[in-house]
């Protein structure tokens, strides 16, 4: 959750002069497939510490946005900044510093197949990191702990895995590099709820106690209520509002509306 956000580590002190309280800032992109625009103009800040939650109709482009953010989809206009540093003219060396400091889970393939859950943790490990097999198991170890996996998992492949574990063990990796920023694309989907509100509990306890950004898409009405800080939606090619659970409750976009007041909304409560 949102810790106070007036200490500002000298880390993220940046040559930008950027409005450091915002740990990504994306302004006026534009993303689109051939003659298809999926993305126009978007605007989106999130701020240091905060678990926003990203929600939109199915096929609005919540993980196109996710993946242009991380340099993978490439954008037609428009500038991205994650750290203060702007994505576009960032160095290799800097590209490299910014991607050391984020992790991610994908919605799709989240877990290399042919690697145990010890070997997919240490992907990133391998990738920035020049440590011994032995610190490397022994950090594999630790994450495991972190989200709850018990140490058996470690040699097993993702196919011997159960949904939920490979949610945690793809958790797991996203975090194998203690990342102050980690994007989340619908962490929780298809778990059941009990296993989704634990996911959730974790998430909002690595937030809290380390300081995690999370940038998580979710369609689950539980974790927006329950973790997230602020919540974006996106709607016409762009963020059509962003704010609190409050702020959601009181638009009247009829999306929006229908999301959070209708019928399936109103059950839960
Ligand atoms: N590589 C691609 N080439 C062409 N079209 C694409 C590509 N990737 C995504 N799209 C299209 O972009 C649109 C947005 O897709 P995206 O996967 O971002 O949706 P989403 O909001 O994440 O949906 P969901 O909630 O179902 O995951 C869809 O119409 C999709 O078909
Ligand atoms: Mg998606």
């Amino acid at each position: 959750m949102t810790q106070s956000q007036s200490a500002t580590p000298e880390r993220e002190t940046t040559s930008t002069g950027e409005d450091s309280d915002n740990v990504l800032s994306v302004r006026d992109i534009t993303v689109g497939f051939g003659s298809k625009i999926i993305l126009q103009d978007l605007d989106l800040d999130v701020r240091r510490g905060e678990v926003l939650g990203f929600v939109g109709g199915s096929g609005t482009g919540k993980s196109v946005l996710m993946r242009t953010i991380l340099g993978l989809t490439p954008r037609r206009t428009g500038k991205i900044s994650v750290f203060g540093h702007d994505l576009s003219t960032a160095t290799a060396k800097e590209r490299t510093a910014i991607e050391r400091r984020w992790g991610v889970l994908f919605q799709q393939g989240a877990l290399f197949s042919s690697l145990s859950v010890k070997q997919n943790i240490q992907v990133p490990m391998r990738e920035h990191l020049k440590l011994s097999p032995q610190l490397m198991d022994e950090l594999a170890t630790l994450k495991l702990e972190l989200v709850g996996l018990p140490q058996d998992a470690a040699d097993k492949l993702p196919s011997e895995l159960s949904g939920g574990m490979i949610k945690r063990a793809s958790l797991a990796r996203a975090l194998a590099l203690d990342p102050d920023l980690v994007f989340l694309d619908e962490p929780t989907s298809g778990l059941d709820p009990i296993g989704a509100a634990a996911f959730d509990s974790l998430i909002a306890n690595l937030s809290s106690t380390l300081g995690l950004t999370v940038y998580m898409v979710t369609h689950d009405l539980d974790s927006l209520h329950s973790i997230c800080d602020r919540i974006a939606v996106l709607g016409k090619k762009r963020v059509l509002a962003i704010g609190t659970m409050d702020d959601m409750m009181k638009n009247d976009d009829p999306w929006i509306k229908s999301y959070f007041r209708g019928e399936r909304a109103l059950r839960r409560a």
